[in-house]
């Protein structure tokens, strides 16, 4: 049961006029190719953790407690490589001594956690459990690649579960979750991990150490498992294309979202938009789109939900919920 809701963005902003500054590119082309028109950045030496923690704190407020068995964070871009970045936020918000993990499903890690959070709850060896998903970005960005740096954007929003029963709103549905490592290749930082453990390569070489992206194949592969992955999805619930009262996808690219929703026969008007204010923020996506809607009243209680995100790895996933009251913290 979703019983709370938060987000974080860092306070600088940064605008497509800005990019064209430093990029060979431009408002209208970032608007057109993507629907982004500004993204927020953390400043140097902001670390995910820190993220993290202000999200997971307004959730938490949300929810109304602090009674907390279990953290989860969803994260593409850990504080370090090691040890993992979970235990440092959850002993920032008090929770220390509670089992805290990092995910990593790149922009399906919140699916990921949410379903993993849900089943440790199931089985009953928590009652609560804060999910966050929280990216610092930016700091992947190759400066000379402008295809990535008009996209992505860092952020953190987080949800807090706990036990309910199936049919109460806010109950989170089956998860439909996939992976298929043969496109592994299509979104990497190669460098830092114990295939290339060195960053700089003995010519001085340090690209590997950046995010990279074929972004047309993964467009077309995201499309193809988002619609597959929701289809599954509102099976299981038993629920039609059109019961489906808002649509929130992995706020990727706006083109993208368009070709989801057309893909199911689901009209634009249902989808949650968020992507022109946030950029790509990857695993941190669809709670902060979540949590812009639930303020803004574009989701309101008793609204059908479908989710659904495709990230790196190849990872994907969807689930559904009807969407319950929240406060906003
Ligand atoms: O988060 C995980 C899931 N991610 C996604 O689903 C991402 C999906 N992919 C995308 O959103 C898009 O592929 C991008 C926004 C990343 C790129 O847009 P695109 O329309 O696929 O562009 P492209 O890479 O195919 O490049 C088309 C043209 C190229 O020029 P030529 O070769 O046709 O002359 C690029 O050099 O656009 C050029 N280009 C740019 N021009 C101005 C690429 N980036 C830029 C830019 N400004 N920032």
């Amino acid at each position: 049961m979703l019983s709370g809701i938060g987000s974080w963005l860092p306070p600088r902003i940064v605008t497509n006029d800005e990019l064209a500054q430093r990029h060979d590119t431009s408002d209208h082309w970032i608007r057109t190719r993507t629907g982004i028109v500004a993204r927020h950045i953390v400043s140097p030496g902001m670390p995910t953790s820190h993220l993290a923690e202000q999200a997971g704190a307004r959730a938490l407020q949300s929810a109304g407690t602090r009674d907390i068995d279990a953290v989860l964070l969803a994260t593409t871009t850990p504080d370090r490589l090691c040890p993992a970045s979970a235990p440092k936020v959850a002993h920032a918000l008090g929770l220390g001594g509670r089992p805290a993990f990092d995910l990593d499903a790149v922009c399906s890690g919140f699916l990921y956690a949410l379903s993993t959070a849900a089943s440790i709850i199931v089985s009953e060896a928590a009652d609560r459990v804060l999910v966050i998903a929280a990216e610092a970005f930016s700091t992947l960005i190759n400066p000379s690649d402008r295809s990535s740096a008009v996209v992505f954007g860092d952020g953190a929003g987080a949800v807090v579960l706990r036990a309910g029963t199936p049919d109460e709103p806010g109950a989170i549905g089956r998860s439909v979750l996939g992976s298929d490592g043969s496109l592994a290749d299509l979104i990497t930082v190669l460098a830092g991990g114990s295939e290339q453990p060195h960053a700089t390569s003995p010519d001085g070489h340090d690209d590997n150490r950046y995010f990279s992206m074929r972004g047309r194949a993964v467009f077309h592969h995201a499309v193809n498992r988002m619609s597959e992955a929701t289809r599954a999805s509102l099976a299981h619930t038993g629920w039609a294309a059109e019961d489906v009262d808002r649509i929130v996808a992995h706020q990727a690219n706006l083109r993208l979202l368009h070709s989801v929703a057309e893909q199911l026969n689901i009209a634009p008007e249902r989808l949650v938009v968020h992507l022109d204010r946030v950029g790509n923020t990857a695993a941190a996506s669809i709670p902060l789109a979540l949590e812009h809607a639930n303020r803004s009243g574009a989701l309101v209680p008793g609204h059908r939900v479908v989710l659904t995100a495709f990230g790196g790895g190849a990872t994907w996933g969807a689930t559904t919920l009807i969407w319950p009251s929240l406060t906003c913290a």
